[in-house]
């Protein structure tokens, strides 16, 4: 499932992020990549024990842990401390798969990566190029969005991030690891939940309302690893 969920982070978020990002040392991006991964990379990042990783990161996760969108798609076990990259003059990240589980540095815990988040900094018309290509069963799917708005994707796909041009593309990308292993599962668990919301605001007395909510917990009961 590709989901676009619009400002996770406020105006004002976005402005004091891009100011900090500004002013922050910048490395190679091939630090986190993986082995077949990091010939196809081309980027800059911030290191990921940068304390403006870890600030800006705790940020993200905050706003993450208020947004009924994102809580209802990902059914977020873990989340990864979101990084953060800049593509620039050609920068890209040819195609490739992100690696199944990372290790989450200076700790003992690992998260499997489930869902893949990239977060936009930069205005679609700051830059050219730059946009995130997922291959799904239907073709590639062109992905550019305005500031503040995040897309989910599965981890499983090929994807990748074109050449940027002119300009600047800054954001933040982490990874997901969900109660719900299975895409499929997920999906189907997010579309009854939004259907139970939409029957709650218009016919909420309904009595079916309970049994579909006995329904989505049972078998949330069944798929979930916690
Ligand atoms: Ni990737």
């Amino acid at each position: 499932m590709l989901l676009q969920i619009p400002d996770v982070l406020t105006a004002e978020q976005v402005a004091a992020f891009r100011m900090a990002l500004a002013q922050a040392d910048w490395v190679d991006g091939k630090v986190t990549a993986g082995h077949q991964s990091a010939k196809a990379k081309n980027n800059l990042q911030l290191p990921e024990d940068h304390p403006l990783s870890r600030e800006l990161g705790n940020a993200i996760l905050q706003a993450l842990e208020r947004n009924p969108l994102f809580l209802s798609a990902a059914l977020p076990l873990k989340v990864f401390p979101p990084l953060f990259n800049c593509y620039q003059g050609g920068g890209s990240f040819g195609v490739h798969v992100d690696n199944a589980i990372r290790d989450i540095r200076g700790t003992p815990h690992r998260v499997r990566t489930d869902i893949s988040a990239t977060l936009f900094l930069s205005q679609p018309h700051e830059y050219e190029g730059g946009e995130l290509l997922i291959e799904d069963t239907y073709g590639a799917k062109s992905v550019k969005l305005p500031a503040g708005y995040m897309i989910l994707y599965p981890s499983t796909s090929l994807h990748k991030v074109n050449p940027v041009t002119k300009g600047a593309r800054l954001a933040s990308f982490f990874w997901t690891q969900s109660l719900v292993r299975d895409d499929a599962q997920r999906a189907l668990l997010f579309d009854l939940d939004t259907s139970i919301q939409r029957l709650t605001q218009d016919v909420p007395d309904h009595a079916s309302l309970v049994q579909m909510t006995g329904i989505y917990h049972n078998l949330l009961r069944m798929w979930a690893d916690t």
